[in-house]
C-alpha cells in the first residue's frame, strides 16, 4: 500500500518573485532572444566569476554543444567517470567518440584521480595520448572531483570538461567551479541546486569558444555588418527568456539555498550517527564549500543485496527513495558496445550496489529527517 502524502526527493524553492518575473515575460509576450537570457547570462559569469557564459535548453545540450565547440569528432577519445548520470557519457557517444571509463574514488564517489594518472601514463607509454582530446570529469552531486584532474590535464596538454550538472556554486579555496576547467556545463534541472525547468549553461573564460557555442546555439546563424549568415551547422538549443527569468530570481537566492542544503545534510549526518546508523557518506575534499544537490549514502556491505528494499520500505511509509546514479559500463547500451562486465570497475560496482538517495531539498523540516531516519533504523533493526 502507497501512502498518499509521499515526502518527495526534491521540492522546489520557488515563490511569489519567480511567478511573478515569469508571468510580467508571458504578458508582455517577448517569450524569446529577448533582454532575460542576457541578463541571466551576465548573473551567472559575475557569480562564477567567469568571462563568458551561454544558457542552452538542458544541461545535456550543454556538454553536446561544449564538446562540438572543442571540435571532437569520429574516433577521438574521451576520459569519463564510469559513475554518473547517462548524459555524460552520451554525448560523447553521438559525436562518434569513444567513452574512456574510469572508476570512482570510494571516498567521494568521483572519477579516481590515481587511476586516470596511471590511466595517462600507460597511454602515454604506449603512444596513444594523442588519441586522448578531452578529460570529462563530473562533480557528482556537487561534490568536488579533486583538483589535481586540473594539473595532468596541463602536463598532458588534454582540455577538461567539467560536468558540473549538479555543482553550482561549490567551491574550492573560495574559487567556484567553472574557473577551473577549460569549459564546465551546469544544469538547471529541477533536481538541481537553481531551476528553470529545463536548461543549462556553458561557462568559459576562452572568446573563441564562447563565440563557437554562441553560433553551434543558434542554428550557426552569426551577425556580419547587420546581416545573419550562416557559419557552420548548429541547433536550436536556446533557452526561453520565461526561463531566463525564473533562473534570474532563483540565482539571486543562491547563496540562502546552498547554506540551508548545508544544515540539513549535516543533521542527517547528525541524526544518522546519534542512532548508530554506520553508513558511509560522501567526503568533501580539503578546502571546498559544497553546494549539495543530493543526499546519497552508502549502505554497510553487510546490507548488499538489501537495498532496493530498504527503497520499497521507504515508499510503503510514504517516503521517496531513489539509488545513487548510473554505473554507466553496465547499462544495456555501454556493456553491449564495449563488453564490460562486473567487476571492470569495482568501486563502481560497489557504489552502484549500497548507494541509496532520500528527500533532500531546501524545505525539508528537520521533523520530517527525524522521521525519515527512525524510518531507516526500524529496517535496521528488521535487517541488520
Ligand atoms: C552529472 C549530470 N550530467 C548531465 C546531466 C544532464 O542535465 P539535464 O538533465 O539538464 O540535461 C545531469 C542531469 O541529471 C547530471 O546529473
Amino acid at each position: 500500500m502507497i501512502k498518499k502524502t509521499l515526502e518527495k526527493i526534491v521540492d522546489l524553492e520557488y515563490n511569489q518573485d519567480e511567478l511573478e518575473e515569469v508571468l510580467d515575460v508571458l504578458i508582455k509576450k517577448n517569450l524569446t532572444q529577448g533582454e532575460k537570457v542576457r541578463e541571466f547570462e551576465d548573473l551567472l559569469s559575475k557569480y562564477l566569476g567567469v568571462k563568458y557564459c551561454v544558457v542552452v535548453n538542458s544541461g545535456t545540450s550543454a556538454l553536446y554543444l561544449a564538446l562540438l565547440s572543442l571540435g571532437i569528432e569520429e574516433n577521438d577519445w574521451v576520459i569519463t567517470t564510469s559513475y554518473s548520470f547517462v548524459a555524460t557519457a552520451n554525448v560523447i557517444e553521438l559525436l562518434k567518440a569513444r567513452p574512456i571509463f574510469i572508476d570512482i574514488d570510494i571516498r567521494d564517489f568521483n572519477i579516481s584521480i590515481d587511476i586516470l594518472e596511471k590511466t595517462l601514463k600507460d597511454l602515454d607509454k604506449k603512444n596513444l595520448l594523442k588519441k586522448v582530446k578531452v578529460i570529462l570529469p563530473v562533480h557528482l552531486f556537487g561534490f568536488p572531483v579533486n583538483p589535481y584532474v586540473y594539473e595532468l590535464s596541463r602536463r598532458y596538454g588534454i582540455w577538461v570538461l567539467d560536468d558540473a550538472a549538479g555543482a553550482l556554486g561549490t567551491k574550492i579555496n573560495d574559487i567556484f567551479i567553472g574557473k577551473f576547467a577549460d569549459l564546465t556545463c551546469f544544469s538547471f534541472h529541477p533536481r538541481k541546486i537553481i531551476t528553470t525547468g529545463e536548461g543549462g549553461c556553458i561557462v568559459t573564460d576562452s572568446y573563441e569558444i564562447y563565440s563557437k557555442l554562441i553560433l553551434l546555439r543558434n542554428h550557426g546563424l552569426g551577425l556580419v555588418d547587420n546581416n545573419l549568415d550562416l557559419f557552420l551547422p548548429g541547433f536550436n538549443f536556446r533557452l526561453t527568456e520565461f526561463q531566463a527569468a525564473l533562473g534570474i530570481i532563483q540565482l539571486k537566492k543562491i547563496e540562502s539555498i546552498i547554506n540551508k542544503r548545508i544544515q540539513i545534510f549535516e543533521n542527517y549526518v547528525n541524526l544518522f550517527k546519534l542512532n548508530d546508523l554506520d553508513v558511509v557518506f560522501q567526503e568533501a575534499i580539503d578546502g571546498s564549500r559544497v553546494a549539495i544537490q543530493n543526499f546519497c549514502f552508502l549502505l554497510p556491505k553487510i546490507m548488499l543485496g538489501k537495498r532496493d528494499t530498504l527503497i520499497n520500505f521507504l515508499y510503503e511509509n510514504g517516503v521517496e527513495a531513489k539509488v545513487g546514479t548510473y554505473h554507466i559500463p553496465l547499462t544495456n547500451y555501454y556493456s553491449r558496445k564495449y563488453n564490460y562486465k562486473k567487476g571492470d570497475f569495482p568501486i563502481t560496482d560497489l557504489v552502484n550496489e549500497l548507494a541509496i538517495s532520500i528527500p533532500f531539498h531546501s524545505k525539508l523540516s528537520y521533523e520530517k529527517q527525524v522521521f525519515i531516519i527512525n524510518l531507516i533504523k526500524k529496517f535496521w533493526e528488521l535487517y541488520y
